[in-house]
């Protein structure tokens, strides 16, 4: 199994940024830890993080026939981005939008995520750098 992993806007940062409300694990820490247990489960990876709308694009296209799922934490694209929504659209394979934080317990902006409807498209949120991991675990049980 092949799943591509999309960090966006900002979380390059994290560790640093806001750790009350993203947590003190670095990005790196987070993709550390997402191979080691991609390894045991034999799937193979592929991260980036990008503050590029048009970058998080181009790699869903470019690996739509490689990847056999997204894991994508779109950052404050989630909520405007609809161009990134119909990428994953097109992808159309599962999806998992990763958030850090709770968005139904945050700003009123963060509330709305243009993900919401994909068929394609399920949400884990709130539990920090664990719903990354609770993310691939549950594709790979799914494979
Ligand atoms: C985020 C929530 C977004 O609203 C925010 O813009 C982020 C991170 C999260 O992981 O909680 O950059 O996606």
């Amino acid at each position: 199994m092949n799943i591509l992993i999309l960090h966006g806007p900002n979380l390059n940062l994290l560790g640093e940024r806001e750790p009350a409300i993203y947590g003190s694990q670095t990005l790196e820490d987070i993709n550390n830890e997402l191979q080691s247990r991609a390894e045991g489960y034999n799937i193979s990876l592929r991260i980036e993080q990008s503050n590029h709308e048009g970058v998080l694009i181009d790699r869903i296209q470019e690996n739509r026939k490689w990847a056999d799922a997204l894991i994508i934490n779109p950052g404050a694209f989630t909520h405007y981005s609809y161009a990134i929504r119909d990428a994953i659209a097109a992808f159309n394979k599962p999806t998992i939008e990763v958030h850090l934080s709770d968005l139904s317990k945050r700003e009123e902006f963060r509330k709305h995520s243009v993900l919401s409807g994909l068929e394609n498209v399920r949400r884990i949120m709130g539990k920090g750098a664990a719903g990354y991991f609770e993310a691939l675990d549950s594709l790979a049980i799914k494979e």
